[in-house]
């Protein structure tokens, strides 16, 4: 089986926005590929350094809601990288022989210290964050990356780096792993705006079922639609037909439509059948995740077992990378 590998940064509670957008795309590859998923800490504190204290909570968060949509422990090996202190030895000898003229010209890079000019990010860990992610992918030999078109050019740095290591040091140790790139549906918040933990626009996936229906209540519709005896246009002006078109099947998407449009179907009780269809998507996470709180044993254990696995293997990787390297088997 190929392996794929993925990381989310542990840096707020996850929304709807990450469950159609990444997580529904993990899930499915979790029956094709042997996946590594890993909750990127030491990635959060290149950001968070101010408040480090929020990211154990946070992380803790993260691996609660990837076991409550569904990722298997069995199947996927699921971990926390600061756990796997092999990453960072890995970092640091890819740190040796990166140019730094590839880093500053890393976009993600450029756009990241623009959009966040409210925190220093001048520093050296934040230049070095793409050498670190080269190191958590290639230290899986991760053949596959699901990310966001936002981390193609960390996926290009870290082919470079590997080409980089496997020509100084004359041994393909690495392979040049491959983005993959699924279709990402649109998820509004509920002003319209991407949803966002940053806009106080998200449903989240732990928000009780009164605070969703609330949420969902509040959504944005046709604004040229004061009364329900005037005609919609859901299709183009309303922001909850949008969540609309990610719950309900083409056929029932057609008569709210047609409803809609013929003025028969208000606002209130059609946010209300789509408040029902998301509760009831979310009431199986909800449940699993229930179980797991009650039970913080088994939940530790998990996470215990997930970064054995992954630190069997990624010590054979650095063993093996030391050995190109160093050419000595007490490196
Ligand atoms: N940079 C990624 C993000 O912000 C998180 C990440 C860290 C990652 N290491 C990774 C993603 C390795 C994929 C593979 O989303």
């Amino acid at each position: 089986m190929k392996r794929v590998l993925s990381g989310m940064r542990p840096t707020g509670p996850l929304h709807l926005g990450h469950l159609h957008g990444v997580l529904n795309n993990w899930l499915r590859l979790q029956e094709e590929y042997q996946c590594f998923y890993f909750v990127a800490d030491w990635h959060a504190l290149t950001t968070e350094y101010e408040n480090p204290k929020r990211i154990p909570a946070f992380a803790r968060e993260l691996l609660l809601e990837w076991l409550a949509v569904g990722l298997d422990p069995e199947k996927s090996v699921l971990f926390v990288q600061s756990a796997i202190k092999e990453h960072a030895e890995l970092y640091l000898l890819f740190a040796m022989f990166t140019p730094v003229s590839w880093l500053e010209r890393n976009p993600t890079y450029k756009d990241m210290i623009k959009e966040l000019k409210q925190k220093d990010l001048a520093t050296y860990g934040f230049l070095g964050y793409p050498v670190l992610q080269a190191a958590d992918i290639l230290i899986y030999k991760a053949e596959k990356v699901p990310v966001g078109v936002d981390q193609l050019p960390h996926l290009e740095l870290t082919r470079e780096i590997a080409r980089r290591f496997n020509y100084l040091y004359g041994r393909e140790v690495f392979p040049l792993p491959e983005p993959l790139l699924s279709e990402v549906p649109k998820v509004p918040g509920i002003d319209g705006r991407k949803m966002s933990k940053s806009f106080g626009n998200a449903i989240f996936l732990n928000d009780d079922e009164e605070t969703v229906r609330q949420k969902i209540q509040s959504m944005v519709t046709d604004v040229q639609r004061p009364r329900k005896s005037d005609p919609g246009d859901p299709e183009n002006r309303c922001v909850a037909f949008q969540l609309i078109k990610l719950y309900f099947s083409p056929d029932e998407q057609a008569e709210i439509v047609a409803a809609c449009k013929a003025a028969k179907l208000g606002c209130v009780p059609c946010k209300k059948r789509l408040a029902e269809k998301v509760v009831a998507a979310l009431r199986p996470l909800w449940e699993r995740r229930q179980e797991l709180e009650n039970r913080p044993s088994l939940f530790e254990e998990i996470v215990t077992r997930g970064n054995e696995r992954a630190r069997d293997f990624a010590r054979q990787t650095l063993a093996e990378a030391k050995e190109a390297l160093f050419g000595a088997s007490w490196y």
